[in-house]
């Protein structure tokens, strides 16, 4: 699962990628740039330099203004991958601009069959809410785990990414449903590292390491390097300034 910050925040992002080296895209809306004080597509356009999944928001309503909305936006980086509301009007926009080749995040997403309608246009990403649906006494997390089992008993290929997460246990409920992505406020992935034993690990080793004065003997040089271990088996999910190409629909079950 790839792990998005939903933020317009630069600061945020910088840390985020280049800090911690584990965010691999963010999502904005309308709400998260107006708090970034600055406009959409100057913010959009440095996130994009960032980091190479971002997805902004169209704001208009009817299909004939989204089109061009949403091909403006796309025109501003190739990094750009365009937000649609699940709306009639939302998807038949997101029909035409896949069709020509934006990558579509279809957002706003409450149900299996408005996910299995986003991805009969073609789109990239669905964005269920978890968190929303939660606040209304409904289960966010079985969301995720139903579209994620019709999308692979479908063969469908869009991108099921987990949002409107608030906690770190909706992150880990995400990936155990299969979401292909989760995206989360700074402070929820700043949490995802935490944990008092760990903490209280660290600061052990630390005080024995300095009672025996271990360090004294081992003063290796800032640029040593060790020889590349092949058995490391290195992988990462993570893919900073990356663009991937816009994928097809794989075709419905016959
Ligand atoms: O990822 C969608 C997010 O921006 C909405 O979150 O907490 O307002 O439901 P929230």
């Amino acid at each position: 699962m790839q792990l998005f910050l939903d933020t317009a925040d630069l600061e945020e992002i910088h840390t985020g990628v280049e800090q911690w080296g584990v965010v691999s895209g963010v999502t904005t809306n309308p709400t998260l740039i107006a708090k970034a004080g600055q406009d959409h597509e100057t913010q959009v356009k440095r996130i994009c330099e960032i980091v190479g999944n971002v997805s902004a928001e169209c704001v208009s309503e009817k299909k004939d203004d989204l089109i061009p909305e949403g091909r403006r936006i796309a025109s501003w980086h190739e990094n750009v991958i365009v937000k649609v509301p699940m709306t009639w009007d939302g998807l038949a926009a997101a029909k035409v601009l896949a069709g020509e080749g934006v990558r579509i995040n279809v957002t706003l997403c409450f149900t299996v069959n408005q996910a299995l309608l986003a991805a009969t246009v073609g789109a990239y990403i669905v964005s269920p809410f978890v968190g929303r649906l939660d606040d209304i006494n409904q289960d966010g997390i079985r969301l995720i785990r139903d579209i994620v089992a019709a999308y692979r008993e479908q063969g469908v290929t869009t991108k099921v990414l987990s949002a409107s997460l608030r906690n770190p246990i909706h992150v880990q409920d995400s990936a155990l449903a299969g979401a292909d992505i989760a995206t989360m406020p700074f402070k929820v992935m700043e949490s995802l590292v935490t944990h008092p034993l760990t903490d209280q690990g660290v600061a052990r080793f630390l005080a024995d390491y300095e009672r025996a004065g271990a360090g004294r003997a081992s003063a290796a040089g800032a640029d040593a390097r060790a020889k590349p271990d092949l058995r490391s088996d290195y992988r990462t999910t993570q893919e900073p300034k990356a663009v991937e190409a816009p994928q097809g629909q794989a075709a419905a079950k016959a």
